[in-house]
């Protein structure tokens, strides 16, 4: 994977073969963005498989089990990574020998990559639909092929859009503390030539009164039922002031990123450390002992979102009858 944590200044390659490796790298964001831990605890998970030296097939379920847990407990919003640690178990309890769950388990992870991609540009397309020649389009966060395995949610459907022939310029917001806005969004898309402008997040309001954007779209961590979408923080005041300003909000992601079972009281927003908000890089920008709250994602309810795009179609408001409908058109 990626070593997200330097970019843009450098592009750095790493390579796993311990799943505690994996866990730390999804914790400290070395790999970050919900698809993309999905699937990277997936494959810690077939690495657990691989380390086992079980010689039983319970041995190696409780060989997976502890590894589970330790990647499970690294980040708990978004929903993608229990997900994808819960298709690898399932996968496993079905194997009747050692060899046969390893091999199993190996080719799932493979196949949840693959489909990764699959998924996101058929979202990609659906989502394009809505956005139309010369539209300018605010993102928050990424939500990027640096957030998936490739091709991306949010930034997917930009890509399909122009992809599609359309004229678009993108507004990429710096997405403090952490700043994915503007060291992976920006780069991301500098790099495969879109024009993309970055904003600090102070300037969001100024952009959408200045009419310099005319629709959003973002990713999200968890989707309920109802439609709260749980995302980067700031997504929330963003879709605030998009429905001041009457502008569209939309929110891309895959049918595993929603929680059909929780709802917003069950939800665990992240609490991150405070030298995030302390510092920049590594230059102190706050006064020592300065206390500091630092959620990483913010809950958007549904009646600020015009629409939910994803693999299955487009649901939109209202959501508790829409979201649903997905899920039996996939079956
Ligand atoms: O803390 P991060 O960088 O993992 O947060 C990522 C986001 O909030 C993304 O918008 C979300 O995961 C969607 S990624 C396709």
């Amino acid at each position: 994977m990626i070593d997200q944590t330097k970019l843009p200044t450098e592009l750095l390659y790493v390579k796993y073969t311990d799943y505690n490796d994996v866990a730390y790298a999804i914790k400290n964001l070395i790999v970050r963005g919900a698809p993309a831990i999905g699937v990277s605890g997936a494959f810690g998970l077939a690495l657990a498989a691989l380390q086992s030296n079980a010689t039983t097939k319970e041995q190696l379920l409780a060989d997976l089990e502890k590894a589970r847990k330790i990647l499970h407990d690294t980040r708990p919003t978004a929903v993608n990574l229990s997900w994808g640690l819960e298709q690898i178990m399932n996968v496993a309890n079905k194997g009747n020998t050692v060899q046969e769950i390893k091999d199993l388990i190996v080719t799932t992870a493979k196949q949840m990559a693959e489909d990764d991609i699959k998924i996101n540009m058929t979202m990609g397309k659906n989502g394009s639909e809505l956005f139309s020649n010369n539209d300018t389009i605010m993102t928050h966060c990424n939500a990027g092929s640096l957030a998936t395995v490739a091709y991306g949610t949010a930034l997917g459907v930009i890509r399909a859009t122009k992809e599609s022939g359309k004229n678009i310029k993108v507004i990429a917001t710096e997405t403090r503390p952490v700043q994915q806005g503007s060291r992976l969004t920006a780069f991301e898309l500098k790099h495969d030539g879109f024009d993309v402008s970055l904003i600090p997040d102070t300037a969001v309001g100024y952009s959408m009164a200045n009419k310099l954007v005319n629709k959003v779209v973002v990713g999200a961590d968890r989707v309920l039922r109802t439609g709260h979408v749980y995302n980067k923080i700031g997504t929330y005041q963003v879709a605030l002031m998009a429905k001041q300003h009457g502008i569209p909000f939309y929110v891309a992601a895959p049918l595993s990123t929603f929680d059909m079972k929780s709802t917003p009281d069950d939800v665990i927003i992240e609490q991150r450390k405070g030298t995030e908000v302390t510092q920049i890089g590594d230059r102190k920008t706050a006064p020592d002992g300065i206390h500091v709250i630092n959620p990483a994602f913010d809950m958007t309810p549904p009646e600020l979102i015009s629409g939910i795009i994803t693999e299955a179609g487009v649901a939109k408001p209202p959501f508790d009858e829409t979201i649903p409908k997905l899920f039996e058109a996939k079956k």
